[in-house]
């Protein structure tokens, strides 16, 4: 009998520390985060979700690829048919000129070869940037970019100095200037942007636009998360349920013994 107590009390121990271990949240790590860095929080709604892929698809695509990604499991996971999909979504062809298949990985039509010369870089693949950059970055990058005639494409980037790649949003956003100050000490500090032309967007519209493409890359690396949330709490649930039941087990076995055995 103390052999089957031990065992009750291991087994509410150990239900009790999986259950511990399964519930303390898993911290992401975030390359580069700099102490300017907004803070976002993506949203993961159909609604978001399609309007970040709308914006990938007619803006970043042109040169980024996400193949890790393919049409068909965007269009399923995001709420589109696989009609919607080839109709709105899918610009790129395949080797034969025709449009690409709704089965492909999400690629670019632009070569590498071609980009090598046009930026002196391959722009990357932004299929799992979010776990790269993390989304503060990204969001706050996206809203970075500023007017700099130095510059070969006359954009620059207060979160990516020098940054290869062009303000491609510009139509949207319009065009920035960085304003700093002196925080006393020598050093040059961010205090805001001055807008030097306007965008087909307000502040508050292109924040949003941001924000959905952001909540779509977000999506990009890590598409399983709201299944593997769900299947957690599950989880959670049962091992709950176990636990409740290894204390009445372990009460029915003791009812009969007298306490100062
Ligand atoms: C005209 C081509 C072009 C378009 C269009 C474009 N990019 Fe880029 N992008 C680049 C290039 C080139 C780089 C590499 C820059 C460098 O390393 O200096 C880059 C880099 C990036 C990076 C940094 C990746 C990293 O981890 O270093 C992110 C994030 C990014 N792009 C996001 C976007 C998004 C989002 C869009 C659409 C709104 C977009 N890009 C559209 C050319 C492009």
């Amino acid at each position: 009998m103390k052999f089957l107590n031990h065992l009750t009390s291991f087994s509410v121990a150990a239900v009790a520390a999986v259950g511990f271990i399964a519930a303390v949240p898993q911290t992401g790590y975030t390359a580069g985060a700099g102490a300017d860095l907004e803070h976002f929080s993506p949203v993961r709604t159909d609604r978001a979700l399609q309007r970040g892929a709308r914006t990938f698809m007619n803006y970043c695509q042109g040169c980024h690829t996400a193949e890790y990604q393919r049409y068909s499991r965007l269009a399923e996971d995001i709420g589109l048919s696989e009609k919607d999909m080839l109709e709105n979504m899918v610009f790129t062809t395949d080797a034969n000129g025709e449009q690409t298949k709704v089965g492909s990985l999400i690629g670019t039509n632009m070569s590498k070869e071609y980009a090598k010369t046009a930026f002196g870089v391959v722009p990357p693949n932004l299929a799992l940037v979010s776990r790269s950059r993390g989304v503060d970055w990204l969001y706050t990058y996206m809203k970075a970019f500023y007017l700099d005639e130095s510059r070969p494409l006359g954009a620059n980037n207060t979160v990516y100095p020098n940054v290869g790649m062009p303000h491609v949003l510009a139509d949207l956003q319009g065009w920035q200037k960085p304003v700093y100050h002196d925080d006393g000490e020598g050093h040059q500090v961010l205090e805001g942007y001055q807008q030097v032309t306007a965008g087909k967007l307000s502040k508050q519209e292109y924040d949003a636009t941001v924000s959905d493409l952001v909540s779509f890359l977000d999506y990009l690396g890590d598409p399983n998360r709201e299944a593997r949330h769900s299947l957690g709490i599950k989880v959670m649930l049962f091992l709950f349920l176990f636990l409740a039941l290894a204390i009445l087990l372990k009460k029915e076995y003791w009812k009969d013994v007298p306490h100062n055995s």
